[in-house]
């Protein structure tokens, strides 16, 4: 459940995000079928947490929120084009997304690692893209910098990887614990990340909601783990069913669904103890927590 204040928020911020997308991705100066398949993806209907995460930590600064567009939109670049590959018959073979076929169904693998290509770079592109009056030469580098590391090897690239090598595997619970926060948990986090460094944090509020993003990406990850087996795939908009298909480890798999939805809550309760630490005007971000770890989609 949210409160209208959430809804509100939350409603007018994809708009404009979503707005955003179209008019970045029309600009472009490039081969129609290209444009056309990074929108196909990008305006599909995501949820759009990421994005919200930048606003509503902007908004716990009592910043405006509309400072951190171009890096909600770098951010759900990133997010969409790790979509598309971790979509593909090399990797997760599933064909519907977003509740459409699956980018590689309609425009073929080549046409749809190419738009994964193209949606990462364009992020770099877009994050600097932030204005002057917003954020300094030197915020915008370290943006650009820790988006970078929290996109790459060392994060979600990383994790998908331990992803893949796990398949057929029964792993530890650390060794699963290291695919979710970096697979999921870091872009989640650089979200967070993102919006504190634009609002101006000190070094504690950086270090606690860098905490709380942390505990927060987990307990996404493990949410839709238990989507994987609980959920509707009409409402998720994407198969049921794919983790063990792929004989991929998961949180219900490794602790049974009961552990697993302990294992959330305490994921949940660590990340709200950080948020409280911050001094800030904390309340959509509480209940975007409480969001994620009820959604049902
Ligand atoms: C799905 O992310 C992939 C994961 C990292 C778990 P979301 O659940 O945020 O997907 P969209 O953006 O709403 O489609
Ligand atoms: C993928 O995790 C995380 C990404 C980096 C895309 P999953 O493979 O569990 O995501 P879904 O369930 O397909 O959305
Ligand atoms: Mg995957
Ligand atoms: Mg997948
Ligand atoms: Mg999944």
């Amino acid at each position: 459940m949210t409160t209208k204040v959430l809804d509100a928020f939350a409603q007018e911020h994809k708009q404009l995000l979503e707005s955003e997308l179209r008019t970045l991705v029309e600009k472009l100066n490039a081969p129609s079928i290209i444009k056309e398949a990074m929108y196909y993806s990008l305006e599909a209907g995501g949820k759009r947490i990421r994005p919200l995460l930048v606003f509503a930590t902007l908004s716990a600064f009592e910043k405006d929120p509309k400072i951190g567009l171009m890096a909600a939109a770098a951010i759900e670049m990133i997010h969409t084009y790790s979509l598309i590959h971790d979509d593909l018959p090399s990797m997760d073979n599933d064909d519907l997304r977003r509740g459409k076929p699956t980018n590689h169904k309609v425009f073929g693998e080549a046409v749809a690692i190419l738009a994964g290509d193209a949606l990462l770079t364009y992020s770099f592109q877009v994050i600097g893209k932030t204005p002057n009056e917003f954020a300094s030469c030197e915020t915008k580098l370290q943006l650009v910098m820790e988006m970078a590391k929290a996109a790459g090897s060392e994060g979600m690239v990383g994790g998908q990887v331990a992803d893949m090598e796990g398949e057929g595997k029964t792993l530890t619970i650390e060794e699963l614990e290291y695919i979710h926060i970096h697979k999921t948990g870091k872009l989640l986090k650089f979200s967070v990340i993102a919006g504190a460094l634009l609002g101006g944090a000190n070094q504690t509020q950086l270090e606690n909601l860098s905490a709380f993003a942390h505990h927060l990406g987990l307990a996404f990850q493990i949410q839709d783990d238990i989507l994987d087996l609980e959920g509707n795939q009409e409402l998720l908009g994407k198969p049921v069913g794919s983790d063990s298909s792929n004989e991929k480890s998961t949180y219900p798999q490794l602790l049974s669904m009961e552990g697993a939805k302990k294992a959330l809550r305490q994921q949940l309760d660590l990340s709200k103890q950080h948020l409280e630490k911050t001094g800030l005007n904390i309340q959509l971000l509480k209940e975007i927590a409480d969001l994620i770890a009820s959604r049902d989609h």
